[in-house]
This record gives C-alpha cells, structure tokens and sequence, in this order.
C-alpha cells in the first residue's frame, strides 16, 4: 500500500502559489518501538504553514523537499506507549494520508461529539482566542475590544467571547460579506473591511469610546491604526502577523512603536498558545459548554480530499474561509 503526500518542493518568492508543492506517494511508514502510525481525518490549514517557509518560527524552517508539515487530527492504527489503537490524536502529522511519530508526541483526544469542532472551537485557533482573549487581553465588561481577522477562525472566536464578556466588539475584516456575517450572524456591534479606502475613518466611526483590548492577527497598516484609538492602558495581544506571511518580509514596522505604548501605558503581549497546554482540557469544557448553550457559534470551511490542501492554503491566504479552515483527507472508520 502507498502513502499519498504532498511535498513541499518550491520555496514561494511572492505570494503562495500551488506550484509550491507537489502531490507524490511514498511506500507505508513502518512504526519503530515508542512509535505510533496514524491515519490522517482533518488537516489544520493555517497562516502559519505560510510562516514556516520564510524561516525558523516557533518550529524549524521547511526544506525544499519536506512532506508538507501540518497539524492534523488522526485515527490511530498502531499503538504504543499507552497510545491505543483505534484512539484520536492530534498532531504534525503533515500533509500526507499516513504518518509515523513518536508516542509522546500525539496528543490523546476524548472526542466527544463532532470530530471537527477539536480543529475549530475546541482545537489549537478556539484555544487561541480563549486563552488569547481571556489570559492576555483581560476586557472588563463594558470595554470595547476590537480584533482583526475577525471572520477567521481565531477572529470570530474572539468576537463571540468578547461579547459573551460584556464587551463592545468590532470587527476588521477584507470584504464587505464578511462584514456582515458578523453582525448578522455572530452579533459584532460593527465590522470594518480594511480594503475600503475610507478604512481608518471607519474604523474610528465605530469605535466612539475608542479601543481597550486589540486582538492583533494581522500586524502592519492595522495595528498601527489600533495604537492610534487605543485608550490609555489599552491592551494588545499579539497573536500573529497574518498580512506579513505572505511575501517577503516588510521593511518597516507600525509607527508609533514604542511612542505611544509609552504615552498611552499600552501593555503589549505576545501569546503562544501551548504556554496554556496545562489548561486546555478545563478551556475546552468551558467552551463545549458555551457551544451546548448556544452562547458560541462553531463556524468551520471543510474542504474534502487530500488534493485539495494546496489551493486550500492559497485561498486562505486570499481571505477566501469563514471561520476555521480544514481539509478532511479521510472519513473516520
Ligand atoms: N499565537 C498563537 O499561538 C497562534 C495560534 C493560532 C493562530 N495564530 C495566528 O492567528 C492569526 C489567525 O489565524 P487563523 O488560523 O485563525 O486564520 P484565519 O483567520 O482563519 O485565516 C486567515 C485570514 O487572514 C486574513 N488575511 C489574509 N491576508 C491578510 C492581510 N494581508 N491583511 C489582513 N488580513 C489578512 C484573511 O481574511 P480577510 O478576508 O479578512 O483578509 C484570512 O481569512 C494568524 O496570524 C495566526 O498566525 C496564532
């Protein structure tokens, strides 16, 4: 039996094409002691695969050649090391249908429900915004929190749980549909598109008592427009730099670093989210139950068949999902 994968064989100059990887097999990998092989459900398509390719992150850099890192949840077909046969885990099992890791790094799941919602509201992007917003951002009821990407995956988490807080929430988002979907749908207080020409004074119209808590996903021309309207002892939580992944990287940062974080008071923290792994069984209870209470919307993009993960890639990057972006590579048994 083969193993289809897809290789990461082009290091991108511009924006990420689909001539950046190539679709391949490779005979079965074979499970040494301590190693577990999965089978791979749902591949996790975030910005941070773009990342990967301009150097090391918060993981090594991708060579040219490389199966295609990502994190996925699978079924397990081999066990070891208390990792049972038949169990889910999550974990980098890349971009290909079969993969072999070493027992201690999978991550045992107790699915209960819908297998999707451990990628979008229960996975690594509802964590995000969870411990994002809650542990780092801290809005007090009342505040006005806004945040960018906010139709994404992390984005409309936040949003929801802001306004599950009590906050005003406002949404930055790169089309006018989108705009819409948040105050429709998920219950924004206001949305901006950041493509419109009139952006920073819509911006500024809808946030009348100015910004408290700024959930940064995009860094560049936006977050320099938040330390503008942020109020003093405003707060920012980097999360990530979406709009400089996708390109070479920019020559120059926001204006206003570290001026008006000095003037304002402004805290500035960064998040990665598995600093908070010790929490995440008691963070995801508390989100299945806003979930079960119709407090929190799930809002996911699935996309079917392992063929599909390149121009899964590149249409995100092109704002194309609403919420959490996946693609399912097979059914589980
Ligand atoms: N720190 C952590 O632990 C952690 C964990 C997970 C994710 N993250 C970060 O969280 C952010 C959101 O990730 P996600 O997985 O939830 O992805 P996502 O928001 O579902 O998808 C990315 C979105 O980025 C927007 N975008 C693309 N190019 C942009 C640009 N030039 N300027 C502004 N927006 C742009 C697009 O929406 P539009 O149509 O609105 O442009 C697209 O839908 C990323 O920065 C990611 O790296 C951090």
């Amino acid at each position: 039996m083969q193993n289809r994968q897809i290789r990461y064989v082009k290091r991108p100059t511009g924006a990420l094409g689909v001539d950046t990887f190539e679709l391949g097999e490779a005979p079965m990998p074979q499970p040494a002691a301590g190693e577990v092989l999965c089978r791979n459900l749902l591949v996790s398509i975030d910005p941070a695969n773009r990342a990967w390719m301009q150097g090391a992150t918060y993981r090594s850099q991708l060579n040219e050649g490389d199966v295609m890192a990502g994190y996925g949840l699978a079924e397990v077909i081999e066990g070891a090391d208390g990792i049972a046969a038949g169990s889910i885990v999550g974990g980098d099992f890349g971009w290909q249908e079969y993969a072999v890791l070493p027992a201690g790094q999978v991550e045992p799941l107790a699915v209960e429900g819908e297998l999707s919602h451990y990628m979008s509201i229960l996975g690594i992007t509802g964590l995000t915004a969870y411990f994002g917003l809650l542990s780092v951002g801290r809005p007090a009821a009342g505040e006005t929190v806004l945040v960018s990407g906010a139709a994404g995956a992390t984005g409309n988490v936040v949003g929801q749980l802001a306004k599950l807080h009590g906050c005003r929430v406002v949404g930055i988002v790169g089309n006018a549909e989108k705009a819409a979907f948040l105050t429709d749908e998920l219950g924004f207080d206001a949305a901006v598109n950041y493509r419109s020409e009139t952006y920073y004074q819509d911006l500024k119209a809808a946030c009348p008592d100015r910004v408290d808590v700024y959930f940064d996903n995009v860094g560049g021309q936006t977050l320099e427009y938040a330390l503008r309207l942020l109020n003093q002892h405003g707060r920012i939580v980097c999360c990530g730099s979406v709009s400089a992944y996708d390109g070479e990287a920019p020559e120059a940062g926001p204006r206003g670093v570290p001026g008006l974080i000095t003037t304002k008071r402004i805290r500035m923290e960064g998040l990665l989210v598995f600093d908070f792994q010790d929490e995440f069984d008691q963070a995801r209870a508390q989100l299945r139950s806003w979930v079960e209470d119709g407090k929190v919307k799930v809002v996911q993009d699935v996309l079917e068949g392992i063929e599909q993960l390149p121009q899964a890639l590149v249409g995100l990057l092109a704002g194309e999902n609403v919420g959490k972006r996946m693609v399912r590579v097979a059914e589980q048994s």
